[in-house]
């Protein structure tokens, strides 16, 4: 299923003026029409790719990995200057295929993933990170569980940092007055970053809608 809520035609007419991607991202691609797995798309990637790059991030965290695509993206922007990405999954088979995509990517050495549950798993991690990106939202089950994904995500940030969530106008269903607990938390989610004290933020209808945050100085 196609998450784009915008016009298909122009997300289509976006992909196709994307230039060739390099081998290992080309490859993730087709593997993942094949077998069906989640990733971002070329679009969102080059996106990632352009934010990551012209922030200057060097620490940055990945929340939902799946297998690599994303990472390989981000990886592209902070790795020659020395960054590096800390990656959360909790699939093992996903968490082997990220590990030998990104390799292959020649990334290896800047790239750690971490198997288990986003929330314990984040609860234990310091920062502070240049950039988060933030791609679990449309996982989670519980009301409260996204606005508490981004309470742990904000302290964790450097002033100036960039959190990234992606899915947050969750195929329209966010327009539904009577949304089903995990809609209803991206609801709360979207509302939260758009009035919340240390953030300023804005959301992009790209693809499933991404909502981008800086955290003030
Ligand atoms: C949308 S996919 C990530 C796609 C990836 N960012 C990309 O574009 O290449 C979300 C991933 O989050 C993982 N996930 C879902 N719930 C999780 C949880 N509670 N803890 C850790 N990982 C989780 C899923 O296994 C899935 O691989």
């Amino acid at each position: 299923m196609r998450d784009d809520i915008t016009n298909i035609a122009i997300e289509d007419y976006l992909a196709d003026l994307m230039p060739p991607r390099p081998h290992t991202l080309a490859e993730l691609e087709r593997s993942a029409r094949e077998h069906g797995w989640p990733l971002i798309g070329p679009v969102e990637g080059q996106f990632l790719y352009l934010l990551a790059r012209s922030s200057g991030a060097r620490e940055a965290l990945e929340i939902g990995t799946a297998t690599g695509y994303a990472a390989t993206w981000l990886l592209r922007a902070i790795a020659p200057a020395g960054g590096r990405l800390v990656a959360i999954e909790r699939n093992p088979e996903r968490i082997a295929l990220a590990r030998s995509y990104v390799t292959h990517a020649g990334y290896g050495d800047h790239f750690t993933i971490i198997e288990g549950e986003w929330f314990s798993t984040l609860e234990q991690m310091e920062g502070p990170y240049d950039l988060i990106f933030l791609d679990i939202l449309r996982h989670l089950q519980g009301e409260r569980e996204a606005l508490h994904a981004l309470e742990l995500c904000v302290p964790k940030l450097r002033p100036g940092g960039i959190l990234i969530a992606d899915n947050v106008l969750c195929n329209a269903l966010v327009l539904e007055d009577d949304a089903a607990p995990t809609v209803r938390g991206i609801q709360e989610f979207n509302r939260a970053i758009m009035t919340h004290p240390q953030l300023e933020s804005v959301i992009v209808p790209l693809r499933d809608g991404i909502g981008i945050c800086r955290k003030r100085d």
